[in-house]
């Protein structure tokens, strides 16, 4: 039996900045109901003609990761791409990042757990090194949200809260049992699948039937579709859950967290399960004020950016948590 840890972390998003006021400026908005309900103070969006997708955010992350893992691309065994908007129907991204850092013939697969993807690619990764099939496993969150989302007033509501950009995370086979990754916790809800979601483009909602159906163009399922009260409800609960069942699974308490990195769905959420688990501020990294909420690429990026400013420490308890649309939730217990 092997375990794995994170050896290298990378993190990119564009350049381009998008303030609250920018936003004002499309449709009816201000930055106070922004900052008041999502905490957020702007986001980055991909521009027109600046050559980023979500497959090249993905590498772009990715390449500072395994630079920083201290291995070289061919030693990469398997890849895992987590994102809910690829840039192609398919194939997936994977494949694409593969091509694009020249890697020969290894697996890449593509994970759709939309905020909890970061989370399931983690555990896909970790179990593929525990088993001991593979030794290097790249995990990369990336989003393109801007290239989806309504910026008229009809889409007011969500087309705030999302930003573009990508996380990587270098797994690898670690020689100290103990030290990685201790355990992930995965779980769906079905059953609320659509409170979170958009129909199309899909085999149910195709182009022509999308025209055909609404002429109007004012009830549109190809952009995102969130019930706002009840994502914010069965968040704060699901959070909360999933990471008392991981630190009881590795007989830990919520006081021995030296770092805990939710998934950045809005501030909001985070200071709520903040006081319910009584953290204080120096135990909790948030970063959505500067980046909105990038779905699968939030926790790579926060846990990079933690990281970087020396937040986390060897030998330190790191939990990541993340819940969104399907319902999916998961949590991943660390020690560093
Ligand atoms: N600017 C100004 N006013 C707006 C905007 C906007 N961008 N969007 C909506 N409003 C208006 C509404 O039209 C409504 O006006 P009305 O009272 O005249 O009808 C009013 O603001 C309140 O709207 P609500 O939707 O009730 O606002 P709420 O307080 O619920 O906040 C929000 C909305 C921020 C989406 C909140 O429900 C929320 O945080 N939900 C959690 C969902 C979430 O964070 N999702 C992130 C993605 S999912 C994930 O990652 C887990």
């Amino acid at each position: 039996m092997y375990q794995s840890k994170i050896a290298g972390l990378g993190s990119y998003v564009p350049e381009n900045v998008v303030t609250n006021d920018d936003l004002s400026k499309l449709m009816d908005t201000n930055d106070a109901w922004i900052q008041e309900r999502t905490g957020i103070k702007e986001r980055r969006h991909i521009k027109k003609g600046d050559g980023n997708t979500t497959a090249v955010m993905g590498v772009k992350a990715a390449k500072i990761a395994i630079e920083r893992a201290k291995i070289s691309k061919d030693d990469i065994d398997l890849i895992v791409f987590a994102t809910l908007s690829p840039d192609l129907y398919f194939p997936g991204c994977g494949v694409q990042v593969q091509e694009m850092l020249d890697i020969n013939t290894c697996p890449a697969l593509d994970v759709r757990n939309q905020c909890s993807g970061f989370i399931y690619a983690l555990s896909v990764a970790d179990q593929f090194i525990k088993t001991g099939m593979y030794k290097n496993v790249l995990v990369i969150g990336s989003e393109n949200h801007s290239g989806g989302l309504d910026f008229t007033n009809r889409g007011r509501s969500v087309s705030v809260i999302f930003g573009d950009g990508a996380g990587a995370a270098v797994l690898t086979r670690s020689n100290h049992i103990g030290q990685g990754i201790l355990s992930t916790h995965l779980h769906s809800e079905g059953k609320h699948a659509m409170e979170l979601s958009l129909k199309g483009p899909s085999t149910l909602h195709w182009v022509p039937e999308i025209i055909a159906e609404n002429p109007q163009g004012d009830d549109i399922p190809y952009y995102p579709y969130m019930n706002g009260q009840f994502v914010f409800k069965n968040a704060i609960e699901r959070f909360s859950e999933v990471i008392h069942e991981g630190l009881k699974e590795n007989g830990l308490e919520v006081k021995d967290i030296n770092m805990l990195i939710p998934h950045q769905a809005n501030l909001r959420i985070s200071q709520f399960i903040q006081k319910k688990l009584k953290l204080s501020d120096d135990q909790v990294f948030n970063n959505i004020q500067k980046y909105g909420n990038t779905t699968a690429a939030s926790i790579p990026i926060a846990l990079t950016e933690a990281w970087e400013q020396g937040k986390i420490k060897d030998g330190d308890v790191v939990v990541l948590a993340a819940f969104g649309s399907g319902f999916t939730w998961g949590s991943a217990i660390i020690e560093w």
